[in-house]
């Protein structure tokens, strides 16, 4: 009953460490290359089944080792990989990370296997989104796959989440279907055309998703928290400081975390401090798969921030 349905991208993650992102023109020295798990919907699936969370998720992977090596590894998160089908024609997704000193990352991504998964593909699992409490969805697969599967969401009373990343404009329809969205800084500007930079933009942005008939607005502000906002009461969460190993993957931890949370019960205020806390901790681990955490070390991170009067 309080099920979460994932559908979403795999792609396998070439990741090269690097003291600044080369320029054009520019080759580069790196170190620490290596390939680990990652998409933002297998990250979002995974974060929210390590948090708590019930979760089958609905992907594309290719007829190749890395992925089912990662549809392994959802499996062994407690994840149900009924609907992660092989894609005969296609190899794995994949993405090419930079991962600077500072943390910061820049990230190129193929679809892959993920182009393959179809508006088809996704009917043939109504029945999983229908049973589902909430379904979770992101933008590295076809915009008419997330908007079928919005849509059967919706006729079948299912919650929708939308995680609008990467950025990618719109459609008045899909958005329309929409129940909570997730935008960071740069995807709220791209959706709502208003640039957001504080509390105040964030209000105005906010109030434009409701127009477009979102009733729940989170959108991420970096270092300042989260502002959310249900049209009647706006509040802005701020997150926790940690030193900054590697950010990939921070935005879809808060997702799963926070859904994780709203299923076992926690109000909105605890669920999103229970996100920011998922999300800091990632933040000071390599890689995205591997650096999400389970729900005690979230829990006593939290005790140990509030212990610090945070
Ligand atoms: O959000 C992080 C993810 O974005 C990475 O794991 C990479 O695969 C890209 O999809
Ligand atoms: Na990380």
């Amino acid at each position: 009953m309080n099920r979460l349905v994932v559908l979403g991208s795999v792609n396998a993650d070439h990741v090269l460490r690097v003291p600044h992102f080369p320029r054009p023109g520019e080759t580069l020295t790196g170190h620490s290359y290596q390939v680990v798990p990652g998409g933002k919907g297998a990250n979002q699936a995974v974060a929210a089944a390590r948090l708590g969370a019930e979760v089958s998720f609905i992907a594309r992977i290719g007829d190749d080792a890395i992925g089912q090596q990662m549809k392994a590894g959802f499996a062994k998160d407690g994840i149900d990989v009924s609907a992660v089908e092989l894609d005969e024609r296609l190899p794995t997704g994949i993405a090419i990370i930079y991962v600077s000193d500072e943390g910061e990352n820049s990230i190129g991504i193929s679809a892959e296997a993920n182009g393959a998964l179809s508006p088809a593909v996704v009917k043939v699992h109504e029945t999983m989104i229908a049973d589902a409490h909430t379904l979770l969805l992101q933008l590295e697969v076809p915009l008419e796959s997330v908007q079928e599967a919005a849509r059967l969401a919706r006729s079948h009373g299912t919650r929708v989440v939308l995680n609008p990343a990467p950025a990618r404009p719109l459609s008045a329809e899909l958005l329309g279907l929409v129940d909570l969205i997730t935008p960071n800084q740069t995807e709220a500007e791209l959706l709502t055309g208003i640039k957001v930079t504080d509390e105040a933009s964030a209000r105005e942005a906010a109030k434009r998703f409701h127009e477009m008939g979102i009733t729940d607005v989170m959108i991420t502000l970096g270092s300042q928290g989260v502002y959310c906002s249900n049209g009647k009461q706006q509040q802005l969460i701020p997150g926790f400081r940690v030193k900054a190993v590697d950010t990939t993957a921070a935005g879809d931890t808060f997702n799963g975390a926070l859904l994780a949370a709203e299923l076992a019960g926690a109000d909105f205020h605890d669920a999103v401090r229970f996100a920011h806390g998922a999300a800091a901790l990632s933040v000071t681990r390599f890689g995205a798969q591997s650096s999400i955490p389970g729900k005690q070390e979230v829990d006593a991170f939290l005790q140990d921030q509030a212990a610090q009067g945070h």
